[in-house]
């Protein structure tokens, strides 16, 4: 559920007529709404009630610092797989003691950033890895707190892109090598062993790829705590899918994931972490765009958007399906016909959507694409010298730009003409 519905015939965002927004602020623009973000986190909150829980919002899905701290004023903790993310988790006024450091590749730098800021815990993916972190924690005089990334090898039937859980993926130690791991960990004198980490995948619609990941950790809990481990958190990643299409798509809500996660691992007694990004940020954002020209091609009619692939990758980098919605709601009865759905970049890939079902547009009209707030803006770039386009927080009645678009005298002035020219 989220809170973008038309009302007076008009596409709205929370109380503020979307068609508004793109009048102050021009199009293309992202707008997220507070209320959204805000019920997204709330359902993984209570979902998870009774355990010792922190749910640690994967910022790579969205990192304005407006919408971190509209997280963090609920208690949010972040899940940071940068220096940069650990700066905006920062920047958002969370505490280092509710920032976990996820990533494959963490370099010395970052964590000597985070040990100096305060960090929950790093998840390890690798013995260099741990080799690294330790040796820089003990030149600081600390033990930096760990959880070891294992790979479950259970298929999380996604997407092949945004599968991490496979052992041909880069993720994790295997499972089957986890107790050397953990020894070596134990050894080294700058780590200090809290827990175990998790993450198969994104957008799973299904709960069992994550119940067999779940158990399997489970295990290894015993089997770690035999050996001597103090294993006391399990940090069990995010990837619940969310629906991308309206009406025939029923991802398991957060509430059957968090007594799934109580049914396989409630009895251990371990604190509890997990780092939904898509879940909470997804559903709470739209990119809306301006119809530049209608243009008729040989057997299908284009619409020609004013947002292109750079602003949203996600159709031509994962084939993935968005909802795409006139700002104007169109009559009931009013007839649909098929368009291709292109925005103006020289690539035949900035396609949104072939033979797109929608009521007759023309240009100058709005359209909205819905769930758009998770891997949207922060994936943009700006291929063929298009601005990063502006963001939106809506709360109630009130909206704000959360970041400009930027002028082409600064895109141009980032550009440094050595002195030979
Ligand atoms: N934790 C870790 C370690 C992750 O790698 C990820 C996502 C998450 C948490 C959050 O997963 P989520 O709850 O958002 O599914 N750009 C792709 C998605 C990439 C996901 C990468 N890792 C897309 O647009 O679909």
């Amino acid at each position: 559920m989220d809170h973008f519905l038309y009302k007076d015939g008009v596409l709205h965002a929370e109380d503020v007529p979307v068609a508004d927004i793109a009048a102050a602020v021009g199009t293309p623009f992202y707008v997220y709404s507070t209320a959204t973000l805000e019920r997204h986190f709330n359902l993984f909150n209570d979902a998870l009630e009774g355990l010792d829980h922190l749910v640690c919002y994967a910022m790579k899905a969205a990192s304005n610092v407006a919408i971190l701290k509209t997280l963090a004023r609920l208690g949010a903790g972040m899940d940071v797989v940068s220096g940069g993310e650990y700066l905006r988790a920062k920047a958002a006024g969370v505490p280092g003691d509710k920032i976990v450091f996820s990533g494959v590749g963490k370099t010395r730098e970052e964590m000597r950033l985070a040990l100096e800021g305060g960090i929950r815990q790093f998840n390890v993916e690798s013995e260099p890895e741990m080799e690294a972190l330790s040796a820089v924690a003990e030149g600081m005089g600390l033990r930096a707190p760990i959880t070891v990334r294992v790979n479950p090898d259970v298929d999380a039937k996604t997407h092949a892109k945004i599968a991490t859980g496979k052992s041909e993926n880069k993720f994790g130690i295997p499972i089957s090598r986890a107790r050397e791991v953990y020894a070596l960990a134990a050894r080294l004198p700058g780590l200090e062993v809290i827990g175990i980490d998790v993450h198969i995948g994104s957008q799973l619609t299904d709960l069992e790829p994550f119940r067999q990941a779940y158990l399997k950790v489970g295990e290894l809990t015993g089997i770690l705590r035999a050996d001597g481990h103090d294993i006391r958190r399990l940090d069990l990643g995010g990837g619940l899918g969310i629906p991308y299409t309206r009406g025939n798509e029923a991802p398991p809500l957060p509430s059957q994931y968090g007594a799934m996660i109580k049914e396989t691992l409630g009895h251990l007694g371990c604190e509890i972490e997990i780092e939904p990004g898509r879940l909470i940020a997804g559903n709470a954002g739209l990119l809306v765009s301006e119809v530049i020209y209608v243009k008729s091609g040989e057997g299908r009619d284009f619409l020609i958007l004013d947002a292109a692939m750079n602003d949203l990758i996600r159709p031509a980098m994962y084939d993935a399906w968005h909802d795409i919605v006139p700002v104007i709601q169109p009559a009931p009865a009013a007839e649909q016909q098929p368009y291709d759905i292109v925005g103006p970049v020289c690539e035949s890939g900035d396609t949104f959507a072939r033979q797109r079902m929608m009521p007759a547009l023309a240009a100058g009209d709005l359209v909205a694409f819905r769930s758009a707030g998770a891997y949207g803006a922060v994936m943009a770039s700006e291929y063929n010298t298009r601005p990063l386009v502006p963001e939106v927080l809506v709360n109630g009645q009130d909206f704000a730009v959360i970041r400009a678009r930027p002028t082409f005298d600064e895109i141009l002035n980032r550009d440094i003409i050595p002195s030979w020219l």
